[in-house]
């Protein structure tokens, strides 16, 4: 049993690894003078502001202030606890980690819930062994064929089978007090003191049963399914120490296990989708277990990768589950994540489906499912008479606290412009109407105006060149050639605002390809620093009819260097009248000499 790792070790471990190896396997790195420099792998960044010091074995970063040690990092990079961490480094240099006897409560705890993994994993064996040995496992071996599962698959999720009888598991490992209380602890038995035979019984009984492991592959709990119609057909363990269902997803360790890179995650509803589809070379679905998608979920989906795919009955329940989903994706939507809700035919599941239609069918499916976008608005306005005053405001009212639920970024604002476009209102007056004032917006850029300046004219909204730098990324994208045939004035070049860096980053590799396809373009965006910001900005809907591209990106362009003239000369203008109220009223100015 693992204890407590002591401290002369790591100090030792410490002494041994050099930082900038440990870094340079997993960040590429430049010297640069007496220390090194790459891309901070803690956040997005386009210029080099992580820094790593062989002097002080440390790394920081000047971008987001992370910073430590070579543990401290695997930790941050590999998402491991201290020990695994330690283990890790320990095992690149080829150290054994040495452990010592912990506190007595710590190792109590420690102890209950490596013993409870051990013994399930004990458990599994059993399962998958009566699968191969036991009399009774013909009904159970017919059952799996029936559904067409290979032995391949079948070893790939462990499947075994529970065979009939109360106390199979009770003379397996209940040899005494101790172990019978930890089968209790598992949830593998059932306690009923009025059950004067079978006081304690086992839970799992002549059922097909599914491991569940965590993301590590320790067996946490089990599903139990029955060979035949009877209720209830999927039996699950409860919660136990080791085993919570908010935070688990059935077949995650067995996709992440199958694939080096997951561009998407289907989530299914049940255990038999995640392996049918598994067994038609679809190995990246996972089901959540018996629960509905929660934010925690998703939040470690997204870990893996940057695309979920919801998969929903096509039924009235259906829709009401995915709207949930919707709800509690928006806030995890960063940009360069997405969403999309896939509705199968009513009566059918992913399992049915796979078998109908085949793979090949199913996965172009998947490829034009329903965009996030596209089912929040049509959900929306499915019941809203939009051609109404107060049709449009109703959704204003429903859509606008939801929008404001997405992380900052450029599809939320893709999100608010379609509202806008909808209900015809400006974002401003959306934002204003809204519940509060936006408090998300990206800092304001320096003050124009002076404080001392009595009756000043309002600000101009914050940032009120976002949309139409959006809308002209959007619209060169789509056609990077149009480059060719507007004027791109120099002085769009002095507007300083991350969107603005963005629409001449997008001008600038337009002018370099202005022939490539609009597939073509994106790869190239892609390969800059900007490609993450990108992903969304395709959705939206296209509005400009091809032949009007030109027309309307030269607008943009001209529009806002015209809002930024006469920003600049506002500005001077009060700075002039500044200067003149400050003369007349000879108020000296503290920082010159009167
Ligand atoms: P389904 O009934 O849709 O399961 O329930 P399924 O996977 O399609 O089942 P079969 O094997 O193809 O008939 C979906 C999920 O709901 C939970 C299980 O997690 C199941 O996988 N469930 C269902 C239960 O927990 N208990 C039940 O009695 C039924
Ligand atoms: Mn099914």
């Amino acid at each position: 049993m693992a204890g407590l790792i002591p401290q002369r070790f790591i100090d030792d471990l410490l002494s041994r690894v050099d930082i900038v190896d440990v870094v340079d396997s997993r960040v590429k790195l430049r010297k640069t003078g007496k220390n090194y420099s790459g891309l901070c792998p803690f956040h997005q960044e386009k210029s080099p502001s992580f820094t790593v010091q062989p002097e002080k074995q440390f790394y920081y970063c000047f971008g987001c202030g992370a910073g430590g040690n070579a543990i401290g990092f695997v930790m941050n990079y590999e998402n491991m606890d201290y020990p695994d961490a330690i283990e890790l480094l320990a095992k690149d240099i080829g150290l054994e980690v040495p452990r010592e006897e912990s506190s007595p409560q710590a190792r109590k705890e420690k102890s209950r819930h490596e013993a409870l993994l051990e013994l399930l994993e004990g458990i599994n064996n059993w399962y998958q062994m009566q699968l191969r040995k036991h009399p009774g496992r013909e009904s159970a071996v017919t059952y799996l064929k029936s559904r067409g599962l290979s032995g391949e698959i079948a070893r790939d999720f462990g499947l075994g089978y529970a065979p009939a009888g109360w106390s199979n598991l009770l003379e397996a490992f209940g040899i005494n007090e101790e172990e019978k209380r930890k089968l209790l602890d598992t949830g593998m038995l059932i306690e009923n003191p009025d059950n004067k035979r079978n006081p304690l019984y086992d839970r799992f009984r002549d059922r097909i049963m599914y491991p569940i492991r965590d993301q590590r592959g320790r067996v946490i709990g089990f599903g139990g399914r029955v060979l035949g119609n009877d209720k209830p057909k999927y039996l699950n363990s409860p919660e136990t120490l080791v085993f919570r269902k908010g935070e688990e997803l059935y077949g995650l360790y067995e996709a992440k296990k199958k694939l080096r890179k997951i561009d998407r995650f289907l989530i299914v509803e049940g255990y038999m989708d995640v392996i049918a589809l598994a067994q038609n070379g679809i190995h990246y679905s996972v089901a959540t277990l018996g629960t509905a998608t929660s934010a925690n979920h998703l939040r470690i989906l997204f870990k893996s990768t940057p695309e979920v795919v919801f998969c929903f009955d096509g039924d009235n329940a259906g829709r009401e589950a995915a709207w949930r989903a919707l709800q509690q994706c928006l806030p995890l939507l960063e940009d360069g994540r997405s969403a999309r809700f896939l509705f199968l035919p009513e009566g059918q599941d992913p399992d049915t489906q796979v078998r109908t239609i085949g793979a090949k069918a199913f996965e172009a499916s998947l490829e034009i499912a329903t965009r996030l976008p596209d089912f929040f608005f049509d959900t929306l306005t499915a019941r809203i008479d939009m051609n109404s005053f107060e049709g449009k405001a109703r959704l204003g009212k429903i859509a606008l606290p939801l929008i404001e639920k997405l992380p900052k970024g450029i599809f939320r604002q893709l999100m608010l412009d379609e509202l806008s476009r909808r209900t015809g209102l400006e974002n401003a007056a959306l934002a204003h109407n809204g519940q509060e004032s936006r408090p998300d917006l990206p800092p304001a850029p320096p003050p124009a105006y002076s404080h001392s300046v009595p009756g000043r004219p309002k600000q101009p909204p914050i940032r009120s060149e976002w949309t139409p730098c959006m809308k002209a990324v959007n619209l060169l994208i789509r056609k990077p050639s149009l480059i060719k045939q507007v004027n791109v004035d120099d002085g769009l070049g002095e507007i300083r605002s991350p969107d603005m860096d963005l629409l001449l980053k997008v001008i600038e590799l337009a002018r370099a390809w202005p022939d490539s396809t609009t597939t073509d373009f994106m790869g190239r965006i892609y390969a800059t620093a900007y490609g993450s910001q990108l992903t969304q900005l395709l959705t939206r809907e296209q509005i400009t009819p091809e032949e009007g591209i030109e027309k309307e990106f030269q607008e943009i362009l001209d529009k806002l260097l015209k809002a930024y003239r006469q920003r600049q000369q506002k500005t001077e203008l009060l700075s002039k009248l500044r200067q003149h109220h400050a003369d007349i009223n000879e108020i000296p100015d503290q920082h010159h000499e009167s």
